[in-house]
């Protein structure tokens, strides 16, 4: 872990709020639930383009059960920094492969909930057995919706930014997880989506 507390992306400075040893054992902890639940069957696990992309490498790997794996991306329209209620969807696999199946969508983050309420309506027409949600992190305060049946850590309504979420495409490939420093914040959206 780096010793320096900050990051700064596009001229904004961020603040450590998770090194990437506390996040790996919030991965532990998850994956454990997970398979408990899981051992016996073989999931679907969509994971959400692109922050997911690495908590699901690592949760995954953690997991260490037999599961397919496919990817989906989800990108509001309409408002610039906040969820617009419209959300866009590309899914790249045959839907037929759900069909039956236990669901498991990775998530970096929920926000205010909208987007992932999407991706739990689309992917329900095509009749899995279930659909679960695990998200590495909750905005509570913001958050409406079904509930992510497995949480990681419930924080703030803060912007966060590393470990594969991003400010402006920058900052996905840090290894812990920053928020926006309150000294830079200015008129900075608390949103993550975007
Ligand atoms: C983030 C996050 C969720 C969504 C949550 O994605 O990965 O998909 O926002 O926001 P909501 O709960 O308010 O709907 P983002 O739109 O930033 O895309 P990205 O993962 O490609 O960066």
């Amino acid at each position: 872990m780096s010793t320096d507390p900050f990051v700064v992306v596009h001229g904004k400075r961020f603040k450590r709020l998770l090194s990437a040893e506390e996040i790996q054992g919030i991965v532990r902890q998850l994956a454990h639930q997970i398979v408990q639940r899981h051992r016996s069957e073989e999931l679907v696990c969509v994971v959400i383009l692109k922050g997911a992309f690495m908590f699901a490498n690592d949760l995954i790997r953690a997991m260490n059960i037999p599961c397919e794996i496919t990817f989906l991306r989800a990108q509001s329209y309409g408002a610039h920094m906040y969820s617009s209620g419209k959300v866009h969807i590309e899914f790249f696999t045959n839907h037929q492969r759900l069909q039956d199946r236990p669901v498991l969508i990775i998530e970096d983050i929920v926000d205010s909930g909208l987007t992932l309420q999407a991706i739990r309506d689309y992917l329900a027409q095509y009749r899995p057995k279930s659909i679960e949600t695990v998200t590495l992190l909750l905005k509570p305060d913001t958050f409406q919706g079904t509930p992510p049946e497995y949480v990681g850590k419930a924080i703030a309504p803060l912007f966060v930014i590393g470990y594969g979420m991003d400010y402006n495409e920058g900052g996905r490939y840090l290894q812990d997880i920053y928020v926006l420093d309150s000294e830079t914040a200015g008129t900075q959206s608390t949103s993550n989506n975007g």
